[in-house]
């Protein structure tokens, strides 16, 4: 029998609201736009020298923001040659004229080869565990065979973020609200619904046809979810007693992974998958003076999106206060080993983890940056101990278990530095509740509150131009930025637009203790004024976006964003989310192109191309779901039987359906030129 109902103090709506739109961050540091602020001042940027178009070097003045400085040089070829799309809002999606942007898979298909066929009315947690998951949001191309550059047949591993019970489940509508509290989410749908979350794995190949498919039957496909797939905690953390559980009292066995977000790849051919808001799957309220209780405030634990304690005892903090401890960690996992068991690598910190970029820097050593997607969180780098070999792989895999995660602080002369979070140094002692290394990692937000970093505006995805070495994170937006915390233009206090972030290592070392900083771009319609948005004046009126939120770079060398404007996307844009690709280098720095749009309510994510660059692979999450209600069409909230779009198959007895998006140029040719 289960547990009654823990009182929910917040709806899951509420609950974002208050996790992503307000921050939790107690610290005093700066905030990304006190910087801006200092850095440039207000009279400066009001004469418009935010357009500078020099890279700044260490200590240099240039903000590369939007940018040249005569129509000359605006009329430099673009380095993207396909023909822009429009904005829009519309219930199916759109490409570059020229491209095809076809299915590839669909929330229910087959992963497995034994999958029985999808039929949304009667869903089962077998079936679904050997189906295709829900929101799939990261996607990794790995070629087949491994160590080749094989651009017509490889692996995707892609994940599943989270799920969408008022769209996947019949006569239910969304759950969390005071007045329903879970009542219909019986322990059948919770179980479906951990099977939906964690990844999936399969194999594709590229036909005589040129179109992709994917491999049934493939030795490759593999399922991985919240509710069975066992998982090893490796690294500082791994077996300490914040770790252990009843069921698990050696502190180093999960089961499953939870809101996985984006990611990143590894140079040995695995995948870094992050482990987003994690404190969501979890309810219930720890016992008074509990020693985790501030360490769980923290994250934010319990959120209460989901009643998954209300039917496993692990996911009730009353029950088992660590159980939490063991996600928000960053997720490798070895796609070409189907026995392969999934490593939660404690010493790249833990947060509510975006994506994972990995370097091998010029000395070998391995640099992984990531992002803690939450308002006035932070960015974070890795540093292994150790140096890569290409001709070891099992050796590369430890090296994310030994080095120094550091936290950035961004200074007012454009620099960078990187704070090591190292037991023992500075404030993280045992005066302040730090007891060891793990204490460090267990709590990586409370110790970079400690070491002073700077607050930012959600980093999302971080990913790294090999051709340039400098690395690009996505700040998506900031709508409860205060008054006292605004940037020079005053307009973005509310930031509801966002921005890219450019670092630039000095001489292309990843590892060195300071860096430099620029904005390539801020979020926002240019034309508008208030919006404080910076774009290449010749951007178009559908060049420009809002919420960057995951990023690619092609094998060309280019820069591609993709948006997650939530359900503002009215108010922020006026238009669905897609793919943009941006100009980084030279006069057209800053210069966006709208490439590809997602239906109504949908984000987009995944960016992904193959080696050869002639495949980019999207992702489609939530189609319908978010802010149906400003969809001139629909007008309200989607439901399984009323969904603003039944994406992609249209068909009236079937739910709109996250899926997988493969984008081929008809001539064959590279993606964008
Ligand atoms: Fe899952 Fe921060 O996006
Ligand atoms: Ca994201
Ligand atoms: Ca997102």
């Amino acid at each position: 029998m289960a547990s009654p109902a823990s009182p929910i103090p917040l709806s899951r709506s509420e609950a974002y609201e208050e996790s992503q739109n307000v921050g939790i961050n107690p610290s005093d540091n700066a905030t990304i736009a006190e910087v801006i602020r200092r850095r440039y001042g207000r009279r400066d940027v009001l004469r418009g020298l935010l357009a500078g178009t020099a890279v700044a070097g260490l200590g240099g003045t240039g903000l590369s923001v939007a940018l040249p400085a005569s129509d000359a040089q605006a009329q430099v070829a673009s380095r993207f040659t396909f023909t822009e799309i429009s904005h829009g809002v519309d219930r199916t999606h759109h490409v570059a004229p020229g491209y095809d942007a076809d299915i590839l898979i669909r929330w229910g298909d087959a992963v497995m080869a034994d999958a029985p066929n999808f039929d949304p009315q009667h869903q089962t947690a077998a079936a679904q565990m050997k189906q295709f998951g829900y929101n799939n949001d990261f996607i990794g191309y790995l070629p087949l065979p491994f160590g080749s550059q094989s651009a017509d047949r490889g692996l995707l591993f892609i994940n599943h973020e989270y799920t969408s019970e008022e769209v996947m489940f019949p006569g239910i509508g969304r759950q969390e609200a005071k007045d329903k509290l879970f009542k219909d989410m019986t322990r059948p749908l919770v179980e479906i619904e951990m099977a939906a979350h964690g990844a999936s794995i399969i194999e594709i190949q590229k036909n005589a046809d040129g179109k992709w498919a994917v491999v049934n039957g493939s030795r490759y496909a593999r399922r991985i979810d919240a509710g069975t797939t066992a998982m090893e905690l490796t690294g500082p953390a791994a077996g300490h007693a914040r770790l252990r559980t009843k069921a698990d009292p050696t502190g180093r066995s999960v089961i499953g992974m939870l809101n996985n977000c984006a990611g990143g790849m590894t140079p040995w051919g695995t995948v870094l998958t992050a482990e987003e808001n994690f404190h969501g799957y979890f309810w219930g309220k720890l016992d008074a003076g509990h020693s985790e209780a501030r360490n769980h405030k923290r994250y934010e634990v319990p959120g209460n999106w989901y009643n998954w304690g209300q039917h496993f005892d692990r996911f009730d903090i009353a029950k088992e206060p660590n159980e939490a401890n063991r996600f928000g960690w960053l997720v490798e996992i070895d796609p070409y080993d189907l026995q392969s068991v999934p490593k939660k690598r404690t010493a790249l910190g833990r947060c509510k983890h975006e994506g994972a970029a990995v370097v091998v820097n010029g000395d070998g050593r391995v640099v992984l940056y990531s992002g803690d997607d939450e308002r006035f969180e932070y960015v974070y780098r890795f540093v292994s101990a150790g140096r890569y070999n290409a001709s070891d792989r099992r050796t590369n895999s430890g090296l994310l278990d030994e080095g120094t995660l550091s936290v950035a602080k961004y200074n007012a002369d454009g620099s960078v530095d990187w704070l090591p979070l190292i037991f023992g140094q500075g404030p993280l002692t045992a005066a302040n509740g730090f007891n060891s290394q793990a204490d460090v990692m267990i709590e990586t937000r409370r110790a970079a509150d400690l070491l002073g970093a700077t607050k930012m505006d959600r980093p999302e995805d971080i990913e790294a131009n090999p051709a340039t070495g400098k690395v690009y994170v996505m700040l998506t937006n900031n709508t409860r930025r205060k008054d006292d915390q605004r940037d020079a233009t005053n307009t973005r206090a509310a930031n509801e637009w966002g921005q890219v972030l450019e670092m630039i290592p000095p001489g292309g070392d990843h590892a060195a203790p300071r860096a430099s900083w620029s904005l390539l771009v801020q979020g926002g319609n240019p034309a508008d004024a208030k919006t404080g948005a910076k774009f290449h004046p010749s951007t178009t009126r559908n060049g420009w976006f809002a919420c960057p939120d995951n990023a690619a770079v092609d094998p060309q060398g280019r820069l591609w964003i993709t948006t997650d404007q939530g359900e503002a996307w009215q108010k922020a844009s006026g238009t669905a989310d897609g793919v943009w690709a941006l100009e980084t280098e030279g006069p057209n720095r800053g210069l966006g192109k709208m490439f590809f749009r997602v239906p109504v309510g949908a984000e987009m994510c995944g960016p992904c191309f193959t080696p050869d660059g002639r495949t980019l692979f999207v992702a489609v999450q939530h189609p319908a779901t978010d802010g149906g209600e400003g969809f001139t069409r629909s007008g309200k909230g989607s439901t399984f039987e009323d969904p603003a779009t039944r994406w992609p198959d249209f068909q009236p007895a079937m739910p709109p359906r996250p899926s997988v998006v493969v984008i081929t140029k008809r001539d064959g040719g590279i993606i964008g030129s």
